[in-house]
């Protein structure tokens, strides 16, 4: 637990939430599920599920809370355009680039990777949404950065009101205190006290959501099961975690101090790295797909379910716990080329149709 005050009321957190300016994109009070059949197949922890794949906008995900706050400030500050930079199939650029789009604002995305820049999954969306695309090779986030930077000097100068706006500015993750909030009144009226929370977590929102938990004085062991094994200018992610859980604290005048020890995150289910999608997330898909009829993506929540899954089997977690899984969306990339899906979702070599029909 972070050292800080005492704990505040539900209402006062919603108040200090409240001060804060924020559109309404329909992001929040999104479904908490139990997965019973999963459940009843691990014979360990209580398993429920929080749909932020279900936030209200461009296909979900978690981007949508974080931009109703991002997008407010882009929108009061007048700007016509907004200049991105991310991965090839990155949730970000379609959450904004619909979002955006909604209000009246361009979106010009530039997407890094080595793969060919095809129209598929959140890129189909992306241009559905109205979004300029450019592929870009930079070789690292920094020369994204100039990239972006670069175009945004070029359309300023064409009389363009321009942002830059990334997916990584600690305001967007202040928009998980109020996930925080909902968890906590859900279970309350389920009757049930969540020890655990699982997600996938890169750069923020489980600050968020620890923010709020702690505000509320809840003990929760929040579980962030990382993407990628690094993060760029950072020596860990919990060092991340800690800087961005220490400015929305500060912001929503908390005065709760997080240190990076009081994160618990993983990298042990990066399986193959960053955007690939290894035999063990592919299982996890699959368990979860078929026990539950809910869709994982392979490049985030696909890895955080697998490490649930391994600490179940493990008896990490066992019959007295509660896990709340937080699903953070990403599923468009499901129908994208993400490397190691094919051969480790078991399609490789196979073929649909009659003829294998009639060899089963
Ligand atoms: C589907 C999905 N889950 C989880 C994350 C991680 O979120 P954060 O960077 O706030 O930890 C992302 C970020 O891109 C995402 O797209």
């Amino acid at each position: 637990m972070p050292v800080g005050e005492p704990s505040n009321s539900w209402e006062q957190l919603q108040a200090r939430m409240e001060a804060v300016p924020r559109l309404d994109l329909d992001a929040g009070s999104t479904p908490l599920h139990e997965c019973a059949t999963l459940t009843e197949d691990l014979q360990g922890p209580r398993v429920l599920i929080k749909r932020d794949d279900l936030t209200g906008r461009a296909f979900g995900g978690n981007k949508i809370r974080k931009l109703e706050y991002i997008l407010q400030g882009v929108k009061e500050r007048g700007a016509d355009t907004i200049v991105v930079g991310a991965a090839r199939q990155s949730n970000f650029c379609r959450e904004i680039s619909g979002c955006a789009s909604k209000l009246g604002i361009e979106v010009v995305a530039y997407l890094r990777g080595t793969e060919p820049l095809s129209y598929e999954g959140n890129v189909l969306l992306d241009h559905i949404f109205g979004a300029k695309i450019f592929a870009s090779d930079a070789q690292s986030w920094s020369e994204l950065h100039r990239e972006m930077y670069g175009a945004a000097d070029v359309l300023s100068a064409q009389g363009r009101q321009v942002e830059v706006v990334t997916g990584f500015e600690p305001l967007g993750s202040l928009a998980y205190v109020n996930c925080a909030m909902e968890v906590s009144q859900q279970c309350a009226s389920l009757g049930l006290e969540p020890t655990h929370v699982y997600l996938s977590s890169g750069t923020g929102t489980q600050a968020g959501l620890q923010v709020g938990f702690a505000a509320l004085g809840m003990d929760v062991d929040v579980v962030g099961v990382g993407p990628m094994q690094h993060l760029e200018g950072y020596d860990s992610i919990p060092h991340r975690l800690s800087e961005v859980a220490n400015w929305i604290s500060a912001k929503l005048e908390l005065s709760l101090n997080f240190a990076p020890e009081n994160f618990q995150h993983t990298t042990a289910h990066v399986d193959g790295g960053y955007a690939h999608c290894g035999y063990e997330t592919a299982e996890a898909i699959r368990t979860f797909g078929r026990r539950e009829a809910i869709l994982l993506d392979p490049v985030y929540t696909g890895k955080a379910m697998a490490a649930l899954l391994a600490h179940s089997r493990q008896g990490r977690l066992g019959g007295s716990d509660t896990v709340v899984f937080l699903h953070t969306g990403g599923t468009p990339a499901m129908f994208a080329s993400i490397e190691g899906a094919r051969t480790n979702l078991g399609l490789e070599g196979s073929h649909l149709g009659a003829a294998s029909m009639g060899s089963r």
